[in-house]
């Protein structure tokens, strides 16, 4: 993707909660921007989600540790063998990418030792294959933030003349000098960004990409802490483990009444409450149901009928409005920030924003600018992604989250450096660990954009390579590699194999940065030799 005229883009959001995929092909792009295919229909079986053009992001694995299905499939799989209790030795893993961040693991989830659970899902996707032939580790592979795709998709809707469509309210955002905030709402994560668009049309980054752990997920987490005050947590392990099925079915109704909270407190929410959930109570409590709710101190707000149970607008608001409040408190931080002075708009993407609720306290915390989300929320994510495909310049100008340098040797300078920073090297003093800075944290970076070059030498005369190690850190001006600050991304090596002018050699080194990814370049002089490697500049 990172090639300049690539002939098929194929974006792949693999989300907390929901995964999907888009591509076009390049002639099909230059016809229509917005000519993009996804998949039509995820089946969710009868459950009938609203969303369905992504699939969740669960997996299940055999009991021989193989890949067996991806998405709804796997959910219903594992629903069924759990309702003929031949569920065990099997593994369904849902939400495991959080799991990258934090160690918790949800009830129903079960980890085990092994399988590669993101490369099994681009195996499911038909692109894992696919991708390793055609080396999609290599340069044909690229990140996009999930604001930043958003984005520019939001602004091809509106240069595109069907936009009246597909966009409602959004329409000075792409006049030259907009300011707007995107927010994608997930499952998982928020992720915000700032931008303003230049005269070229291209974005310009105005705040470094920030956010939090306040997704969907969390208001889903919220209802299992309602279940366990309504039913006691006790009961609520045992029915989790028990159960797997139930619960599974339970969560999904948790997820269609979700999608509806709004800000009416006359609304009410219904659940059909399994009968092994009534049977699990029974068999741990020596109160009754009724008893029980009305110590919880809910009664007013759940009621038992049968096997229903009817839940207030009101609860079901509040299970939703401490995350939306996170979610506010983080834009209102951005907006009052004043690089992002002159904010028109707030974008609101990403499936979590399709919450009424949500969008309806948007509206009434910010009523000095517009509040709007584009109708396709959920996919202007992976559908921005491909349009990013196409055009990685689409966002002209990024601020730099890090400053990134090279480990370095210098001449040692008594009261400057560190005497823990001394060695020796063929009779002369010198400073190890030198963190010399290409780019500043905070810097604005135009995509593609070269630092000036630096010239490294060899450290001893006979040498026939050196490593180029690169680092990245949060602090402006960092003095050693070694500081706290800073982390190592990784290194290459240079080959010196020719020795005339031994420690005189040159190598000169840039950096290319400005796009997501950040790519180190070192010029052997003598033999005109380039070495190069690519890490990654947007993410922590
Ligand atoms: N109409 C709606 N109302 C409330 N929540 C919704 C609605 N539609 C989807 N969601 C929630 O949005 C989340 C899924 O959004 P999305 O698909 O953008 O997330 P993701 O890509 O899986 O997560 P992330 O980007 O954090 O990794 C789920 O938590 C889902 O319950
Ligand atoms: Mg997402």
């Amino acid at each position: 993707m990172a090639h300049s005229k690539p002939l098929l883009v194929v974006a792949i959001d693999i989300g907390t909660t929901y995964s999907g995929y888009a591509f076009s092909f390049q002639h099909e792009f230059l016809a229509d921007k917005l000519k993009i295919t996804t998949n039509k229909v995820w089946s969710d079986g009868d459950n009938h989600l609203q969303t369905s053009y992504k699939t969740p992001t669960s997996v299940l694995i055999d009991p021989y540790g193989d890949f067996h299905s991806f998405g709804y499939e796997a959910e219903t799989n594992y629903s069924q063998l759990a309702k003929n209790k031949e569920e065990k030795n099997w593994l369904l893993f849902r939400r495991f990418k959080m799991n990258l961040y934090k160690s918790q693991v949800s009830m129903d989830l079960e980890i085990s030792h092994g399988p590669d659970i993101p490369s099994l899902s681009m195996r499911y996707l038909y692109m894992r294959k696919a991708a390793l032939q055609s080396g999609i580790l290599g340069d044909q592979l690229a990140i996009s933030l999930e604001p930043e795709a958003a984005s520019i998709f939001c602004q091809s809707l509106l240069a595109n003349s069907r936009s009246d469509d597909e966009f409602c309210d959004a329409d000075d955002i792409s006049r030259n000098g907009s300011r707007y905030i995107v927010v994608d709402a997930g499952g998982g994560t928020v992720d915000t960004t700032v931008h303003e668009v230049m005269l070229s049309g291209d974005l310009k980054e105005l705040h470094k990409a920030s956010g939090g752990g306040w997704g969907g997920t969390q208001v889903d987490d919220q209802f299992t802490e309602l279940l366990s005050r309504i039913f006691t947590v006790k009961v609520m392990k045992e029915f989790g483990k028990h159960h797997k099925s139930d619960w599974l079915e339970l969560e999904k109704e948790f997820e269609i009444n979700k999608r509806r909270i709004s800000s009416n407190d006359e609304q009410k929410f219904t659940f059909r409450l399994p009968a092994s959930l009534h049977e699990t109570f029974s068999f741990q409590s020596k109160c009754s149901l009724e008893d029980q709710v009305a110590e919880s101190g809910l009664s007013r707000d759940v009621r038992l009928t049968g096997d229903k149970m009817r839940i207030s607008g009101k609860v079901m608001q509040s299970l939703m409005k401490p995350t939306i409040q996170k979610i506010s408190t983080h834009v209102e931080t951005l907006m009052a920030d004043p690089k992002c002075r002159g904010i028109s708009h707030i974008l609101l993407v990403g499936g979590f924003s399709e919450s009424p609720l949500l969008q309806e306290e948007f509206r009434k915390n910010f009523r000095s600018v517009n509040v709007v989300t584009p109708l396709d929320a959920v996919l202007s994510v992976v559908k921005g992604a491909v349009i990013f495909g196409h055009r990685p310049g689409a966002i002209g100008i990024r601020l730099a989250a890090f400053t990134y340098g090279i480990r370095s040797l210098s001449t040692f300078v008594d009261g400057e450096h560190d005497p823990d920073k001394l060695i020796m090297i063929e009779g002369e003093r010198k400073c190890k660990d030198i963190f010399y800075r290409f780019v500043s944290v905070g810097e604005e970076v135009p995509y593609g954009m070269e630092t000036s070059e630096h010239t490294f030498s060899p450290t001893y005369s006979g040498q026939t390579k050196m490593r180029a190690t690169v680092y990245k850190s949060t602090v402006t001006k960092p003095k050693y590699t070694s500081d706290p600050s800073c982390f190592k991304l990784g290194s290459f090596r240079v080959d010196l194999p020719d020795l005339t002018g031994e420690k005189n050699r040159e190598v000169g080194v840039k950096f290319i940065v400005g796009g997501t990814e950040l790519k180190v370049k070192a010029h052997e002089k003598t033999t005109g030799k380039i070495f190069d490697a690519t890490f990654n500049f947007v993410t922590k």
